[in-house]
Order: C-alpha cells, then sequence, then structure tokens
C-alpha cells in the first residue's frame, strides 16, 4: 500500500515536525515526509529537516507580519502539490492561513495548539491558561478553516498545571504532550483506507 504523503510547515524550532519523523522512523506512523516549508530562512525546522534528508524549502513571507503574502501562500501551495502532498501539517506555523492554502487543500490542513480549545486561541496559549489560575490545560489538533485555532477539534490532551509552574515549565510540558498526540492523530489519518 502506498504510504500517505504528508507536507509540513513551520517557523520556529520544529521539536513537533522532529516527533513526526521520529514516529515514522520508528515505525509507529507509516507516512511519507515528502517537503518541509518555512517561512523563516534561519528555522531550526528546516535545519532538522536537511539533516533526515528531507527536502527543505524557504518561503519569503513578503511584507506582512501575520500572514503569507498571496503570492507567497501560492508559492506554498505550489510546492506543496509539486511534492503530491495529501495532508498538510502546521507545526508552529506561525502564520495565519489564507485562502490560497485553504482553497487547494479543503478539510487537509491540521494544526497544534498549546492549550486545550477552545480555551485559549492565539499566541503563548501557556503563558494565558497559567494567567487565568486554571488547573488544566493541554494541547489539540485540529482542522484549520479561517478562523485562528478554530477549526474543527480532532483529538486533545491534558496538561495538569502544578502549583509551582512557571511559564516555561508548563510549556515543556505541553510540548511533550504535544509530541505524542501529534503522531497519534497522523496515524489515524494515514491509516485510513
Ligand atoms: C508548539 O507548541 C505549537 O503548539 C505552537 O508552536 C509551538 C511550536 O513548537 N503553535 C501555536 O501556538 C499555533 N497557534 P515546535 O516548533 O518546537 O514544534
Amino acid at each position: 500500500m502506498s504510504k500517505f504523503k504528508i507536507g509540513v510547515l513551520g517557523s520556529g524550532r520544529g521539536s513537533n515536525f522532529e516527533a513526526i519523523a521520529q514516529a515514522i522512523a520508528n515505525g509507529g506512523l507509516s507516512a511519507d515526509l515528502r517537503i518541509v516549508i518555512s517561512d523563516v530562512e534561519t528555522s531550526r525546522i528546516l535545519e532538522l529537516a536537511r539533516k533526515r534528508g528531507i527536502r527543505a524549502e524557504f518561503v519569503d513571507p513578503g511584507g506582512f507580519r501575520t500572514k503569507m503574502a498571496p503570492l507567497s501562500e501560492a508559492r506554498v501551495v505550489a510546492l506543496l502539490q509539486e511534492a503530491k502532498v495529501e495532508l498538510v501539517v502546521l507545526a508552529g506555523y506561525m502564520r495565519v492561513v489564507k485562502e490560497p492554502l485553504l482553497e487547494a487543500f479543503p478539510g487537509r490542513i491540521l494544526n497544534i495548539h498549546p492549550s486545550l480549545l477552545p480555551k485559549f486561541p492565539g499566541l503563548e496559549a501557556w503563558r494565558q491558561a497559567l494567567e487565568a489560575r486554571e488547573s488544566v490545560t493541554g494541547c489539540t489538533v485540529h482542522y484549520v478553516d479561517s478562523i485562528v485555532d478554530g477549526g474543527k477539534i480532532i483529538a486533545r490532551k491534558e496538561v495538569p498545571i502544578l502549583p509551582d509552574d512557571t511559564a516555561q515549565s508548563l510549556h515543556e510540558r505541553i510540548q511533550a504532550a504535544e509530541h505524542h498526540l501529534y503522531p497519534e492523530v497522523l496515524s489515524f489519518f494515514c491509516n485510513r483506507p
């Protein structure tokens, strides 16, 4: 059976990408990681992809801060299509996804977010949970649509907030949970007939 083709988009450290790539290497996830694309030329995610021999591409985001310029996003779409990607996996991709990508991959873009959505969408969600004095937070994998961190929820994993947690310690534990949740969800997708 041919493997499900995945493309990853990320802007930063790439720890979720690494967890997915490791799950594939271990045989826990049967997928073909075709390409990694970043809007940050010096991002670690591109470095990690190259180390694994996976095609890694920087796409200049253009003049906007929170989204890709339309031509840049069209370039992302072209790269994904050229790589024959079937599922787009956002892993720390810090730009809002707009029409070119949403229309090219309807219902086939996933994201991971560091809170129990719908609580705490947006930036530094772990800090938001801490400041709101929650006793539990976590992470969520969801479909991506035009509402930021607002698409249909696929799965969530809880992480307790400990009395002496700092923003950093809490974020580290949430990330550890993300590294289990994302490959688990992807294996569900990739094993579908
Ligand atoms: C992850 O914690 C992910 O949940 C978050 O960015 C981090 C990327 O880490 N994404 C969002 O906040 C999206 N709204 P990584 O680059 O090490 O995978």
